[in-house]
């Protein structure tokens, strides 16, 4: 190979490390590696789609869990997921954004396993600055081990949005102005895990993990990494602010507003399947935080 052309492709590889917008469907390892617990991931298929699939499996010695090799700051960032079937009491599935830094940046989703036919509860989170304890937990209207559903999060320098396949069950839109450090400086890694939660997930921790029905296996597929890319040797951030133009998902073209559906979804979301919301625990919060009053819809639209 040439010299001109080695420099070429390593302008190229950089660019698209600055900037990548990854296709979904891709292969787990084209962005992702195990991270703990590697010999409990399994990747069902033969030799043509080995890789489109990953289950990540739980017994009573370990979890395991993967994460992106690269960080990203702003995008459309998820992947589908199926549930452990059945008896699934304290075991804790997730798929979470987080940063490295000592005051990191965190979006959870976690889904609390429960007995068969009893609801799955999904928690979400949002830290920022190292800050957390923004808890809500919905039922879902579907059940979540049956088939694989869409959980992810749209990230822009105005708003972070939770989706659930095409419905938005929660929004965190910036508000420095009420001083709350927004997530914009951070660039986050995918993570997805499936770990033991007894103590704590199932009815308060009262019911147990039944570990005769391990190993229980979460299994995840169809990875969305529609964001920009930042090279954690050399991270330059600003090709992250600046308008992409194929995308409407961040840069200065970025979606700031939610649609009037997204709207109508939060407020089903609120009505229907909110089971806690840290917005309204006056025990824990007397009054409620600042930015509660902007990210329900009562509030923003009128
Ligand atoms: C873990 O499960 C295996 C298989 O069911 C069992 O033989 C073993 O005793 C268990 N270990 C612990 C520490 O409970
Ligand atoms: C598990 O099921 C019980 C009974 O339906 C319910 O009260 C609880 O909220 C469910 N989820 C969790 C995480 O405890
Ligand atoms: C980028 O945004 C600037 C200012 O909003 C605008 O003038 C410019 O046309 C945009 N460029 C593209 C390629 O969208």
């Amino acid at each position: 190979m040439g010299s001109k052309m080695k420099l070429a492709l390593a302008v190229l590889c950089f660019a698209s490390l600055s900037v990548s917008v990854a296709r979904a469907g891709d292969y787990f390892w084209d962005d992702f590696y195990p991270n703990f617990g590697d010999w409990m991931l399994l990747y069902p298929g033969d030799e043509t789609d080995s890789g489109k699939i990953v289950n990540l499996c739980m017994d009573n010695s370990t979890g395991s869990g993967f994460r992106s090799k690269y960080p990203y700051l702003f995008g459309r960032l998820g992947m589908k997921i199926k549930l452990p079937a059945g008896d699934s009491s304290g075991v804790v599935s997730s798929f979470y954004m987080a940063s490295r830094y000592e005051k990191w940046s965190e979006l959870d989703f976690e889904f609390l396993g429960n007995w068969t036919h009893e609801p799955v509860v999904l928690q979400t989170n949002v830290f920022s600055e190292g800050i957390g304890q923004r808890e809500q937990r919905i039922t879902l209207w579907f059940d979540p081990s049956e088939d694989y559903h869409f959980y992810g999060i749209l990230w822009n320098q105005k708003l972070i949005l939770f989706l659930v396949d095409d419905t938005v069950i929660r929004v965190f839109h910036r508000s420095t102005d009420l001083g709350i450090p927004y997530l914009d400086y951070q660039p986050m890694y995918m993570y997805s895990s499936i770990w033991a939660g007894e103590d704590w997930a199932t009815c308060g921790g009262t019911r147990k993990t039944d570990w005769s029905m391990a190993p229980f296996t979460a299994s995840y597929t169809d990875f969305e990494t529609n964001g920009c890319v930042v090279h954690p040797d050399y991270p330059d951030l600003s090709p992250c602010y600046q308008n992409v133009t194929t995308s409407y998902v961040y840069g200065n073209n970025a979606v700031s507003q939610l649609s009037e559906k997204q709207v109508q979804d939060l407020k089903t979301v609120q009505y229907n399947y909110l089971i806690y919301d840290y917005c309204t625990d006056v025990e824990r919060n007397p009054t409620p935080p600042a930015e509660c009053a902007i990210n329900w819809p009562q509030y923003f639209s009128g």
